[in-house]
Formats: structure tokens, C-alpha cells, sequence
């Protein structure tokens, strides 16, 4: 009973929280021996809370470069154009303790335990 009363009342106190990105003109570069390549260009859109958003393309048309990107886990370039969250230029990596990232390929590591992949994943 203390328990359901001690949920009831953080519930309430609970202040809605949700989080809207909005993308113009990204991008991401990488370096091919001398050259520059862009592998992504001119991507602008938003992704709504509370909305299922799919990206949808064949394949190789730059889904996952595009959500890597968009992630910030895309070391392997630079990202070019801007990624707004609530409005205001910042980086999706400031907001690694709420979001979730699973990626295409399956990175687990039978080797690892729970924590170590954890920290692995935090590194990576
Ligand atoms: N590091 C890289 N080096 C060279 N080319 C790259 C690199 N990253 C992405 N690309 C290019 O970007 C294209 C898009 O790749 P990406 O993996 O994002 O496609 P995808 O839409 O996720 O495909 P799939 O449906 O097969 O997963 C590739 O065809 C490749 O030419
Ligand atoms: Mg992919």
C-alpha cells in the first residue's frame, strides 16, 4: 500500500517532459585519401514526441549514415548543417541519458557481461 501511494505521488509530480528534433541541411563528410566525400547532404526534416517517424529508403540510399549522423555517432566524418532539439541547436550525444540508440547490426558480445558491454557502448 505504501508503495502504490509512494508511485501515485511521484507520478504527480512528474512533469511532462518530451523532446522534438528538427534537422536542416545535414550532412556528413568523410575522407577519402586526399578527397572529401559526402556520403549525406541536404537533409532537413523533423521527428515529432509522441509520433512513430520512419525513415524508408533501398538499400544503400543512407538510412543508417542518416540516423548515425543524426545520433552523433558518426566519428568517421564531419557533420555539416544543423540538428535542433526543442528548437535549439544542440547535440543528440547531451541527451544520451534519456534516448536510446539500437543499432542495425546486433553488437552485443558473448565475451562481455551486462556492464562491460554497457561501458563498451558508452566508449564506443
Ligand atoms: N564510411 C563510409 N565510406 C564510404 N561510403 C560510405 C560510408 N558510409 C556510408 N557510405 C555510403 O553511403 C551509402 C548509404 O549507406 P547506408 O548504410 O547508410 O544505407 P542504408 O540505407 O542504411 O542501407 P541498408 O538498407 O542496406 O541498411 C552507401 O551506399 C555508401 O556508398
Ligand atoms: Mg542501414
Amino acid at each position: 500500500m505504501y508503495y502504490i501511494a509512494a508511485l501515485r505521488s511521484f507520478l504527480s509530480r512528474k512533469k511532462d517532459f518530451s523532446v522534438d528534433f528538427a534537422f536542416e541541411d545535414l550532412g556528413l563528410e568523410i575522407a577519402k585519401g586526399r578527397e572529401k566525400v559526402k556520403v549525406l547532404e541536404g537533409v532537413t526534416g523533423e521527428i515529432k514526441h509522441g509520433r512513430v517517424t520512419a525513415v524508408m529508403g533501398p538499400s544503400g540510399a543512407g538510412k543508417t549514415t542518416f540516423l548515425t549522423t543524426l545520433a552523433g555517432k558518426a566519428y568517421y566524418g564531419a557533420q555539416t548543417g544543423k540538428i535542433l532539439i526543442n528548437g535549439q541547436e544542440s547535440k543528440i550525444r547531451n541527451f544520451r541519458k534519456l534516448l536510446g540508440f539500437v543499432p542495425q547490426e546486433d553488437i552485443m558480445l558473448r565475451t562481455l557481461t551486462v556492464k562491460g558491454m554497457n561501458t563498451l557502448i558508452n566508449i564506443v
